[in-house]
């Protein structure tokens, strides 16, 4: 088994791009406190004009999403960078994951900039390529490989992507996992999916909307030899779920939903995918970021609403309706920590320095990586209906 290093660098302290983790801004950032940083943060994007489309993920700070061209989920800024052939600047305000999934889907002459390279994702770092490629070994060994189609979700590295594209599998985000499972398992017979990084959102997906029992389901935990799993137990998986998990999500628990619902019996508890299963079952409805606002959008006036997501969109919902009550799904706060090293101080310090003809923090997937990863996220572009799944 490949020894996987994970070195814990303090965030914004020393460089180790692999990871994403601990990495350095290399230019001088203006202070946080700094009255004109709206005005400049204006200044810059005109100057920029039409060369520049900055992007924002629904969990970004209202400043932020303040100067985005456009906003969405992982899935709908995927597809939207790829429809900005015209931009030669793609600033994507979001994480490390989908700035490179945005670079793998534009063209070679577009830079797609992250504002802070520190923006990773905890569940991304989780699914490190040696770390799969030796799942799949031990996957040939047990004598089920054959069968078994990988499954990314969106949250992770190109080259998990890439793995998955070279291995006849695909991307899939919590928009449309279901489609892409239904694809998985028409591509074999007898097929397995083997899923990353998010054990949550596989389960949920598998077991919610195609009907696949809990037994069906187990756990690949990459820490233990052969995945702590018995040939037997893989022989009878129809998922092998990647042992990953997101941070904010992993914090909503059923006994919140129990005490919510019992102070209000009329209120209805929204989740996203990547919630642990038992808070998912308790709760009335699921899906993605998108899906999310769709849903508040569309509630009537006075309903009583308590969310399962990151605290930045919950908080921007309750905001933009306040004829609706609307709870966070958590005793204390949190936001996502590296969603929210995207700020004012580096969005200014990206665009004036684009201005002042200096490319900063640019995310460049190399060339084989991003051969086999476009092959993984066309799939994906590829699978039917998702609106109607919405
Ligand atoms: P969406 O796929 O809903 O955009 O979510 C991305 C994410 O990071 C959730 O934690
Ligand atoms: Fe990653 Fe979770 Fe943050 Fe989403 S909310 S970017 S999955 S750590």
């Amino acid at each position: 088994m490949t020894t996987v290093d994970l070195p814990l660098l303090p965030l914004g302290k020393g460089t180790d791009l692999n990871t994403e983790r601990g990495v350095e801004c290399p230019g001088d950032l203006p202070a946080p406190s700094d009255p004109d940083l709206v005005a400049r943060a204006k200044v810059a994007k005109e100057a920029l004009g039409g060369s520049v489309f900055i992007l924002g993920h629904h969990y970004q700070r209202d400043e932020v999403i303040a100067f985005a061209d456009v906003t969405g989920d992982s899935f709908k800024l995927a597809r939207d960078a790829a429809a900005r052939p015209e931009a030669e600047y793609i600033v994507f305000c979001g994480v490390h994951f989908m700035a490179e999934s945005a670079d793998v889907l534009t063209n070679d002459n577009q830079r797609v900039v992250l504002p802070d390279l520190a923006a990773g994702c905890s569940m991304a770092d989780m699914a490190r390529l040696g770390q799969v490629e030796d799942a799949w070994d031990a996957l040939a060994d047990a004598g089920v490989q054959d069968q078994v189609v990988p499954i990314t979700y969106m949250n992770s590295s190109a080259d998990i992507k890439a793995f998955c594209g070279r291995f006849g599998g695909a991307v899939c985000t919590s928009s449309n996992a279901d489609v892409a499972l239904e694809w998985a398992f028409a591509q074999k017979p007898d097929a397995k999916v083997f899923f990353f990084p998010d054990q949550h959102l596989g389960r949920n997906t598998a077991v919610l909307k195609m009907g696949i029992s809990l037994d069906e389901c187990v756990v690949w935990n990459p820490f233990l030899p052969n995945g702590g799993l018995t040939a037997e137990e893989l022989h009878a998986a129809k998922m092998i779920l990647w042992k990953g998990h997101c941070s904010v999500h992993g914090k909503f628990s059923p006994d919140v939903v129990d005490e919510l619902r019992e102070a209000d019996p009329d209120i209805n508890i929204l989740v996203h995918p990547e919630c642990k299963h038992e808070v998912v079952t308790r709760a009335d409805l699921v899906g993605s970021t998108e899906f999310i606002i769709k849903t508040i959008d569309e509630a009537p006036s006075g309903s009583s609403w308590a969310i399962g997501t990151e605290l930045n969109l919950v908080q921007r919902l309750a905001n933009a309706h306040p004829d609706k009550k609307i709870a966070f799904l958590d005793r204390t706060v949190c936001f996502c920590s590296t969603m929210n090293r995207i700020d004012l101080p580096h969005l200014v310090w990206t665009l004036e320095s684009l201005v002042a003809g200096h490319e900063v923090n640019v995310i460049d997937v190399d060339d084989e990586t991003e051969k086999f990863a476009h092959i993984a996220l066309q799939r994906m572009l590829d699978l039917p209906g998702r609106a109607a799944r919405d």
